[in-house]
């Protein structure tokens, strides 16, 4: 191998080294099961598994799966296309149609992921004449699709309505003016305060466009999203959104929002025209979730249950959680080392759950973060709980 070829290794050897040496290194978990609020891990254990976007509970469910193999059935596999050359089937229409309906917008686009969505948005809509004013903490999807946009960026301070504000008025010269946020904000459950960025986009005249992936099929009173929670359906320019998380759990992502927008992202987005289409099963099997989710906001309710009491619980056992309703809880340990071992134990007493400290949340703000799912039983809650209990005490965490 010549000189420059076997520094590129060694170089890429010493930057994996200085990443498990950081604490840095994201080892992948293997499960041998089905997704689900158990699983079995690939020596053989059953887990409770908290630490899943299954929001819905609907990864491994048999009906969603049923559904994914009808469609396979009729539909085939693949289709070996991008959509506009031969890869649109009826299917394809028919899911981008419910999604518009579930969401209270006149059409959708889908992407093969969220991901793409987010990717392929900006820049087929904006160009230097334009601003882009995007939450400081915004998903990395939106970050790198706002890169490949022309616009000026503007970024205001992470849920900061004053700041947004000043940012607006820093845009004022521009043509056209959008604010990005996601809905929900995936580290902390923070939602978005979507009433007052409307009311600040009506006054400085821009658009809003909204990431909903922890958000779409249980937020808001019917789960339509962060939208129909602060009482703003119809008023959101742009949804992105999964079909990963809540709505199934496949993968396979969506832009939402007015026909002229849906039309240019249809001729001009680059994820859109240079790659596969989403694979006709997860379009049936997703299509059949919306049905679900639009006919009864039972699995949207016990969630909301279940977060209800595990949010009351852990705080009567005395640990800390960061303030709201969303079913992302994080369970705040502040300290590194302590995080690691907390969920070491947890795995140990057989709860999968992930920690979280810096640079991923910042520093002295280390924790683990709990993921409730409607397919969690209130039995399995209480042996989290108390799980939860037994390492706390283990580790001299409790203040009860
Ligand atoms: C806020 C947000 N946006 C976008 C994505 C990307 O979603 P997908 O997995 O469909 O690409 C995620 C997933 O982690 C997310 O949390």
């Amino acid at each position: 191998m010549s000189d420059q070829k076997s520094n590129f290794y060694s170089g890429l050897q010493q930057n994996l080294e200085q990443l498990r040496e950081q604490g840095l290194y994201k080892p992948e978990r293997v499960l041998a099961s089905r997704q689900g609020s158990e699983v079995v891990s690939e020596d053989g254990r059953t887990l409770i598994n908290m630490c899943a976007n299954n929001y819905l509970g609907l990864s491994g469910q048999e009906w969603v799966a049923q559904a994914s193999i009808d469609a396979t059935e009729k539909y085939g596999y693949g289709l070996s296309s991008v959509r506009f050359i031969c890869g649109t089937q009826t299917v394809h229409k028919q899911l981008e149609q419910a999604i518009s309906k579930f969401l209270g917008t006149e059409d959708t686009i889908l992407y093969a992921a969220a991901f793409d969505a987010n990717g392929g948005v900006f820049e087929p809509l904006f160009d230097e004449n334009d601003a882009i004013i995007s939450d400081a903490l915004n998903h990395a999807s939106i970050i790198d699709g706002i890169r490949l946009c022309k616009a000026a960026r503007f970024r205001y301070a992470h849920n900061d309505m004053a700041d947004l504000e000043q940012q607006l008025q820093a845009a004022a010269d521009k043509r056209h003016k959008i604010i990005v946020t996601d809905g929900v904000f995936s580290m902390d459950g923070t939602i978005a305060q979507l009433d007052q960025i409307v009311a600040l986009a009506d006054k400085y005249g821009a658009l809003v466009m909204i990431d909903e992936c922890h958000a779409s099929g249980f937020m808001g009173k019917t789960g339509r999203g962060t939208h129909e929670h602060h009482n703003v359906v119809g008023k959101i320019d742009i949804i992105t959104g999964t079909l990963g998380k809540a709505l199934g759990g496949a993968m396979g992502g969506f832009t939402s929002g007015r026909k002229e927008v849906i039309e240019m992202l249809r001729q001009k987005s680059r994820p859109y025209l240079f790659s596969n289409t989403l694979a006709p099963s997860i379009a049936g099997a997703s299509l059949a979730v919306l049905e679900r989710l639009s006919s009864s906001t039972e699995l949207r309710d016990r969630l909301h249950e279940n977060t209800a009491y595990f949010r009351k619980e852990i705080e009567r056992l005395g640990f800390t959680i960061k303030p709201g309703t969303h079913p992302v809880v994080p369970v705040m340990l502040f300290d590194a080392p302590v995080a690691q071992k907390f969920a070491a134990r947890m795995y140990e007493l057989g709860v999968l759950l992930s920690g979280f400290f810096y640079p991923v949340v910042p520093m002295g703000q280390a924790r683990v973060r709990v993921q409730l799912s409607a397919a969690h039983t209130r039995e399995q809650l209480d042996t989290v709980l108390k799980a939860f209990e037994q390492a706390g005490r283990e580790l001299g965490l409790l203040k009860n």
